[in-house]
């Protein structure tokens, strides 16, 4: 059975990613073998000093890590081999100050790994993730869908460039303007679904 990796950040109370990552996990659970990580519970390291020096010391130099330095390493390691075995991923996050929240990026920080996840060739980046496709289930307040806040939009298209630096082709789900259009809110969160049905059956 294929594997999917759901990582999910929705803190918020009655969150409306929610609604759209359970849908899509109720419609598939039975289609692929699903392991979730909640962001909000298992949160990735922040690269800072020490850590920071030991994975630039790795992956770029060479070095090799001790038992200790191996376990400073080792949960940011963990998620980005999580995503190494799996054949789908699916990210969902609202979107925070016109980015990502600073959990979902530490976790984009943790996983696109020099050397791992990519490589860097005299052509530039290459991706080292092969069979892999991935999806961003995305909500918003305001409708980053159309200018003129569309070029702000800095959350989908980090994550669909950093996806494809790590060569995962992405595809996006978004529900721009809930807070803005709430009369069609709903309407939207249905569509959503549709649309979530209608990429299920293109993987599975
Ligand atoms: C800290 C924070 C920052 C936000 N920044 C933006 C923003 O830049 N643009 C926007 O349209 N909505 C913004 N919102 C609104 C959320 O993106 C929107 O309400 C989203 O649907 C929340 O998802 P949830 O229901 O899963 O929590 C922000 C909300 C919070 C809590």
């Amino acid at each position: 059975m294929n594997k999917t990796l759901i990582i999910s950040y929705t803190p918020r109370d009655n969150s409306n990613t929610k609604k759209m990552v359970d849908y899509f996990i109720e419609k598939n659970k039975r289609k692929t073998r699903i392991t979730f990580l909640d962001l909000t519970e298992e949160t990735p390291d922040l690269l800072l000093k020490e850590n920071l020096n030991l994975y630039v010391n790795r992956n770029f130099g060479g070095m090799e890590l001790n038992d200790e330095q191996h376990k400073i390493l080792y949960k940011n390691d963990k998620m980005m081999n999580q995503l190494l075995a799996t054949d789908f991923l699916v990210l969902a996050s609202p979107m925070y100050n016109m980015s990502l929240p600073a959990t979902v990026k530490a976790w984009v920080d943790a996983v696109v790994q020099a050397g791992k996840t990519f490589e860097s060739t005299e052509q530039g980046p290459k991706g080292l993730c092969e069979n892999k496709q991935a999806l961003v289930l995305m909500t918003s307040g305001s409708d980053f869908g159309t200018e003129p806040l569309k070029s702000m939009n800095f959350a989908t298209p980090l994550l669909t460039a950093c996806f494809g630096l790590m060569g995962i082709p992405t595809e996006a789900i978004n529900v721009f303007g809930i807070q803005q259009y709430p009369d069609i809110a709903e309407e939207m969160l249905e569509t959503s679904k549709n649309e979530i049905e209608l990429l299920s059956k293109k993987w599975y």
